[in-house]
This record gives structure tokens, sequence and C-alpha cells, in this order.
């Protein structure tokens, strides 16, 4: 989808529809007056009769006449101004979306500036806006023969500056949002494709072509390189695939000298559970368990054109885990790269085994702090379901931070409480740990066992099993990977290099 922003007076702009957003206690605007009195009256008839009255959902389309420059006029209802924020907005974008979808419409035009939400500047308003148009209108269509049935896409919108001086503003909004989409969209792409084509390989290969294609650095370790730093944990969920492992390593130096942010995705491309076989019902869904690493990919993108000035490292553990002649089994006992050792009781709790070898691996970095993305526990959507990531983590102040930019970017988090009674369920007789602890708490147990690898700092772990991926359309998500998290670590990123106390690297005692 195209962008364009332009000062012209509404009812003079030539476009297929006007999208105007309309709050239910300001149904007489300058500009609903002046379409109104254009349209000979019909949109106060529709109000009077109660047809529209400006509530969150509704929306009303009017046809324009020769007194007007636009062919339609689409109103989207905001509820009360004083309730709306960013997320109404951008569920206003995503109806938007979808109205121009089903008409066939691909071009139309926003007027962003009819309401002002407290405490929103106009910057955030139309952000919001833009945002859920264009994670709305997003379908993964790459395996679909052309059909002409189908419904388009947006081509191309213009955003509507109704006075010359909101330029400026509008132009940065367009810009920052538009590469921010780019990151999500690349996430729920990558989430998307299918395990056939979706191998450790496919996925460096994706990333090294981006990291050349924006500036980032880009290092690869391949199996030999892995065998040798000695990332047991992480090849014994390799080996029963004969799709070698690979880790993705992307830099991006955004300042001087100062000490990395360390992401780190879980990049399972296909996740059947290896020997502890999962149940066959939706286990084509388990493609989405490199979920964690399309979204660190995605950020790095984004980093990386927002030109962010912070240092920030991407770490991605990409294997496959299957079940093969070759396979790791219930019983064995791996050396990890931190030299612990682990009794693997369950060879489909396999997320934490590699992210332990990256925990590991990400301290070389010397790191301000470690943020990891994973899919890792089904638990996790039993406790929350789909609206919340599960939020853990030794550093009190890093984890509150984070949850602040969820709520602001929409992508929200919820803390589980990580004591110390928890790690005792991951007591082995015969190795330093084991990978499962029982049926209680599993998303609590599956962060207690990350925790002993990532002891050395600051440290956040985000559990995307439920929000990842969206079963149905809703609003701005559409069925498939969400790219959840990739809005959230941008967010989150761009608020907190102004954070004085950044450089302290020790987790909370
Ligand atoms: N990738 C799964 C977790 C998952 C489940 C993600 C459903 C998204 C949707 C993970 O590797 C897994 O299988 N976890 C096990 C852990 C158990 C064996 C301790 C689980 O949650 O059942
Ligand atoms: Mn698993
Ligand atoms: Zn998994």
């Amino acid at each position: 989808m195209e962008i364009t922003v332009i000062h012209s007076a509404a009812s003079q702009h030539t476009t297929s529809c006007l999208v105007v957003g309309v709050a239910a206690d300001k149904l007489t605007t300058p500009l609903l007056q002046r379409l109104d009195k254009a349209l000979g009256g019909s949109l106060g008839l529709a109000i009077e009769s109660g047809e529209f009255s400006g509530s969150v959902k509704q929306s009303l389309l009017l046809h324009g006449n020769t007194q007007l420059a636009c062919a339609r006029i689409l109103l989207i209802g905001l509820g009360k101004e004083q309730d709306l924020n960013r997320e109404g907005l951008r569920r206003a974008g995503a109806a938007a979306a979808q109205q121009l979808r089903e008409r066939r419409l691909t071009e139309g035009t926003l007027a962003v500036t009819e309401v002002s939400p407290p405490g929103l500047p106009l910057e955030a308003v139309a952000g919001a806006w833009l945002e859920g148009l264009v994670l709305a209108d997003y379908r993964f269509e790459r395996y679909l023969s052309p059909d002409p049935k189908r419904l388009p896409a947006l081509q191309h919108l213009t955003v509507l500056a109704g006075v010359e001086k909101n330029l400026a503003t509008l132009r940065k909004a367009v810009r920052r949002t538009e590469i921010l989409c780019r990151g999500v969209l690349l996430a729920r792409d990558l989430v998307n494709e299918p395990g056939n084509i979706k191998s450790p390989a496919f996925l460096a290969e994706r990333a090294t072509d981006l990291a050349g294609e924006v500036g980032l650095e880009c290092t690869i370790l391949d199996q030999a390189a892995l065998e040798k730093e000695g990332f047991g944990a992480l090849l014994g969920v390799a080996q029963g695939s004969f799709r070698p492992p690979k880790l993705i390593v992307l830099q991006h130096r955004g300042a001087e000298d100062e000490p990395p942010v360390v992401l780190i995705g879980k990049g399972v491309v296909f996740d059947s559970g290896g020997i502890s076989l999962k149940p066959g019902e939706n286990m084509d869904q388990m493609k989405m368990d490199m979920a964690g690493g399309a979204t660190v990919l995605g950020t790095l993108l984004v980093a990386a054109l927002l030109q962010l000035p912070v240092n920030l490292v991407g770490i991605v553990p990409a294997v496959e885990n299957l079940p093969s002649g070759s396979a790791f089994r219930p019983g064995d006992i791996l050396k990890s790269l931190a030299g612990k050792t682990i009794e693997v009781l369950n060879t489909d709790a396999e997320g934490r085994l590699i992210l332990a070898d990256a925990l590991t691996y990400a301290q070389r970095f010397n790191p301000r702090e470690v943020i990891d993305v994973a899919t890792l526990t089904g638990a996790c959507i039993i406790a929350l379901g789909h609206h919340a990531a599960a939020l853990l983590g030794n550093h009190k102040e890093l984890l509150d931070r984070l949850q602040q930019a969820g709520e602001i970017c929409g992508e929200r988090l919820w803390p589980l409480p990580l004591w110390e009674e928890y790690t005792r369920q991951l007591k082995s007789e015969v190795a330093d740990l084991k990978n499962i602890g029982g049926r209680a708490a599993g998303t609590i147990t599956a962060a207690a066992f990350l925790q002993h690898f990532a002891k050395e700092y600051r440290w956040a772990h985000l559990d995307i099993a439920g929000t990842a991926w969206q079963e149905k359309d809703s609003d701005y998500r559409p069925v498939g990977g969400t790219g959840f998290g990739v809005r959230l670590l941008i967010e989150y990123l761009s608020g907190s290099f102004t954070d004085p106390d950044q450089t302290k690297n020790a987790p909370n005692p």
C-alpha cells in the first residue's frame, strides 16, 4: 500500500472514498456539516433517525453527488472522544480497511484531524489510524493462484492535512508507520510460510538478505560452528531433522560504545514434539513456533530503517523438532553451552533448550539487558488466552517498562511470578536440571528453566504462545501469524534509551 499526504479541503479532494472518523459526542464538526450540506441533508437524517450515532463498530457509507469531489463517504464510529485511545483508532482503521476491501475499492482518503482524543498528539492519532488500516489489510496470498473473485487489497491511501501546518507531522507519522508495519508484515510472512519451505537455512538466508538491504551486520553459525562452540542443548533438539540448525545473529549499531540490548527469538521452524510426539489435531499450526524469531527479525529491520539510537543484537536459534532415527529421546542428557547438563524428560519442551544456549551466547555481547520472545508453552494460552503475552524476568523496572510499552502499542503483557519455589520443580536426579517441571504452572517453570541461563544480566522473557497466531480475523489481526512483539519492542526501544539508569548491567538482587 502506498500512502501519500496532501493538503486539501476534504470536500474538494477527488477520491473513490473519503473515510471520516466520527466521535459519538461530536456529530456536528465543521467537516461533517459541510458534507451534510453538499449531500442535501442525508447525513443529518441518518443521525437524526439513529441509524448512525458514532458509536464504536458502527459505520455508514453514503454516496457522493455532483457537489462533491469524493464518490463515497465512509463514516466510522469512534465512540466518545474522551474514551478514545490509540487502540480505538487502530480498530477504526481496521474497520475502514475492511469496508474498502468489501467494496473492492483499491484507493481511499483518510481525514485524520476530525478528532483529538485527550493526550494524543496528531502524530499518534494519524499513526494509530494508519497502523490499523495497513495491518488489517494484510493477507498471506503467496500460494494462491490468481482469482478475479478475490477481494483486492488497498493500493493507495491519501492522508488529508486539512491545514498546511500539519503536513510535516503527518508525513512523519506516515513514514514511521510504514516502516513499523513493514517489520510486522515481515514477521507475519515468515510465520505464515509453510514448514516445507521454511527451513532453518531459509530463515538464515532471509536474515542475510535483509541485513544486506538495510545495513545490519549478519553472522550465521552453521552446524559445524555450533558443534565447535558446544551448543549441546540446541544441537540435541536439531538432531532429529536432516535440515541442519542455524544460529542467526543480526546487529544494529545505532549508538557509539553503549552495551547492546540483546533480543532472542525462538526459531523452531516446525515443532512436531519430536519423539514425545504431539497429537495430530492442529499440529499444522506448529509452523508458527518460530514466531519469536520472526519478531526479532522484524524488530531489527525496523530498528535499522528508523535508525534507532540504540545498539541491538538479534539472536535467532533456528531448528526443526522432528522424530526420526537420529532424534534425541526422553531420558537423554544434554550438555548445554553454559556447561550445565540437562535431562530431557519430554522432547516437546524443546524451546527452552535452544533458548538456554542462546541466552548463554548472549553474554558475549556484554548486554545492557536481554529480552527473549518465544512461543514457549501451551500453558500460557490456558493462563492468559489470546489477549496478552506472559511476562517474566529478573528485573522489575525492565518488566514494568515493557508492560507500559505494551499498553501503548496494544500488544499487552501480563506478569507472572518467578519465585524460587517453582525452580525446585526442575530438580533432576541425574543432571543439573530437567527440562520439564510437571503440569502445574507450566509457563512459570519454563521461565524458571531459562532463568538458570540468564543470571548474568537483566533479563525479560515474553511467552507469546497465545498471541503469535490468530485462528480467525480480528480487527487489525487477520488470520495467521500476528507479528506480535515487533511493535512492542520498537515502542520499548524508542522510549528506553532516555533511561538515565540504562548502563547498569546487573539484575535486581
Ligand atoms: N511450541 C510449544 C508451545 C506452544 C503450544 C506454542 C501451543 C503455541 C501453541 C512448545 O514447544 C511445547 O510443546 N511446549 C510443551 C511443554 C511441555 C512438554 C512441558 C507444552 O506446552 O505442552
Ligand atoms: Mn514443543
Ligand atoms: Zn515449541
